[in-house]
């Protein structure tokens, strides 16, 4: 059984992270949601909404706690009519070291089609486990189960994302021409605020006013994903910096200073942090009349971030906020298991394609062989690897070419050393294989990882016949010398939850997780 619906194009997906959705898959839920909304406000009738099949399973796995996202997806799931199961984690066999992924597929088998909620520490949770259990459902004749992030570490939470972005649709009246939003708090520890890179594009304009010092600013990586969607970024040390310039957002979203993810350098400080991001009655009378507060909540009783004195006061949304995520959490559920979405006419999501482009021939100029050598020998057949570490210091370019041995295990008669390029004055390393007339295409991808930009010499007769040049691969999977090297990733090999390894290629020559979307390094990804 597959994962596609027949009427609808959302049935059996899984949402792991906002991009999930397309836009307009997004803007569907948000009008779906209103048309929920006013129904129930009305007394309408809501029957087209509800799932109503006791043979569906919705499991609540909670790793980490929670109050309102379990509870508003239990509600949600006792408005489907469907059977709700609140998985004991204090008291399962994780304790007997049981891995996440061996619990779930297990559970798979329980219920004829299962929707599972997950909230996690560990990142990418619920994009491993919809690759790794959709498979062993078809295998056991179950329809593959739906996976919903409820949070996944510093990563995303894309269902409190989609109430969020639902609540500021309400202030603005449906109106996305423009949003102007503060984000106040723990920027750098804050999943919901994380979330915002992607869930803000609704808008046609977007300007994001960071409020936060610099022990919890917005990782590099999410600011310029804000940047590369076309969002305009200031960024402010702390609210009485913000609020000292006249350009104020109306729009302000407060995060918790998140406490149990806070390195011990960073806790100690939290006093003093909390002070920058905290809202204080002197600063009541600079905000606009149509100023409204969000805070994904809780917020901590003894300090919090938007204190009591607010409460009562026009600028508390944070209270609609919060019962939206009953409303929104009914429609993603009723999206995934295919009850609503026949009608959806919208962009849908798209799939990347990967295409082979990092291998390029290039023309053949000189054909004789005689640069390159084995000792003293010139190479008559077999195969040169140049340019390997092209412009990089000596000493680099000798480790860029121990690492190319080392990870393609080129352990052959052979030879290798650091040479001035003949066009100009770089160095360059040079490894030469006599006797090696081919690589396998697996063989040239890791090449063309390991070392991009490098170029592959095929000689026979002791002329170039074939010259390729190799630039980053788009992606990067199934190798045992790689691993994620985030240790709240669910791929991290610490976790034993034998994740297969994938990076995608990014901007900036840095590859990116699968899983947890940080991006790394290129040379950071090999264990060698
Ligand atoms: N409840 C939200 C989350 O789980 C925000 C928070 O805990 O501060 O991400
Ligand atoms: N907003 C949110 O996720 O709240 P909980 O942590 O209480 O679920």
């Amino acid at each position: 059984m597959g994962k596609e619906g027949e009427g609808s194009p959302f049935e059996g997906r899984s949402l792991t992270v906002v991009n999930d959705f397309s836009i307009d898959e997004q803007l569907y839920l948000y009008e779906q949601t209103r048309e929920l909304k006013r129904a129930l406000g009305a007394g309408e009738d809501v029957g087209r909404f509800a799932i109503n099949e006791p043979s569906m399973g919705l499991y609540l796995i909670f790793l980490e706690d929670s109050t309102r996202t379990k509870e508003s997806f239990r509600n949600a799931a006792l408005f489907h009519g469907v059977k709700v199961n609140d998985f004991n984690v204090a008291g399962s066999s994780f304790n007997k070291m049981e891995s996440v992924t061996d619990t779930i597929k297990m559970l798979t088998g329980y219920s004829e089609r299962s929707v599972f909620v997950v909230r996690s520490k560990l990142e990418g949770t619920c994009r491993w486990l919809d690759d790794a259990i959709g498979a062993y459902a078809a295998r056991i004749g179950r329809k593959a189960p739906s996976f919903i992030n409820a949070g996944d570490g510093k990563h995303e939470h894309p269902t409190q994302e989609f109430l969020d972005e639902f609540s500021f649709l309400e202030q603005k009246r449906w109106d996305r021409s423009a949003i102007h939003l503060a984000l106040v708090g723990d920027l750098a520890h804050g999943r919901t605020v994380h979330s915002k890179a992607d869930g803000l594009r609704i808008f046609k304009s977007v300007r994001v006013d960071l409020v936060a010092p610099r022990e919890l600013a917005l990782p590099a990586h999410y600011a310029e994903r804000m940047a590369h969607n076309g969002f305009g970024v200031r960024q402010f040390d702390s609210i009485e910096d913000y609020v000292s310039q006249g350009d104020l957002a109306d729009v302000w979203y407060f995060t918790r200073l998140q406490l149990e993810r806070m390195g011990e350098e960073v806790l100690e400080k939290a006093p003093l942090l909390r002070r920058a991001v905290t809202f204080r009655r002197e600063f009541l009378d600079k905000l606009g009349p149509e100023t409204r507060f969000y805070h994904p909540l809780p917020r901590h009783r003894e300090a919090p971030e938007i204190p009591s004195f607010l409460d009562d006061l026009p600028l508390n949304a944070w209270d609609f906020q919060s019962i939206n995520g009953y409303y929104t959490r009914i429609v993603e559920i009723a999206m995934l298991q295919g009850k609503l979405g026949a009608d959806f006419s919208g962009e849908p999501k798209r799939q990347p394609v990967y295409t082979d482009d990092f291998v390029e021939e290039v023309e053949v100029r000189q054909t004789k062989a005689h640069d390159y050598k084995v000792g003293i020998k010139p190479v008559e057949n077999g195969i040169v690897i140049d340019h390997i570490g092209r412009g990089e210091n000596i000493a680099r370019t000798w480790d860029h070419i121990d690492k190319v041995r080392r990870i393609m295990k080129l352990n052959y008669r052979s030879s290798h050393g650091v040479y001035h390029s003949s066009s100009d004055s770089m160095y360059k390393g040079i490894v030469s294989l006599p006797d090696i007339l081919s690589f396998d295409e697996r063989q040239i991808k890791m090449l063309a990882a390991v070392a991009p930009g490098c170029t592959l010499n095929m000689i026979a007769g002791s002329r170039v016949r074939k010259k390729y040049r190799l630039h980053m691969p788009p992606r990067i999977y199934n190798l045992s010398v790689i691993s994620c090297k985030n240790d709240a990733c669910i791929s991290n090999p610490r976790h034993f939850e034998q994740v297969r390894q994938e990076f995608y290629r990014a901007e900036k020559s840095s590859f990116v997780c699968r899983y947890c979307e940080r991006p790394h390094d290129f040379g950071e990804i090999w264990d060698l």
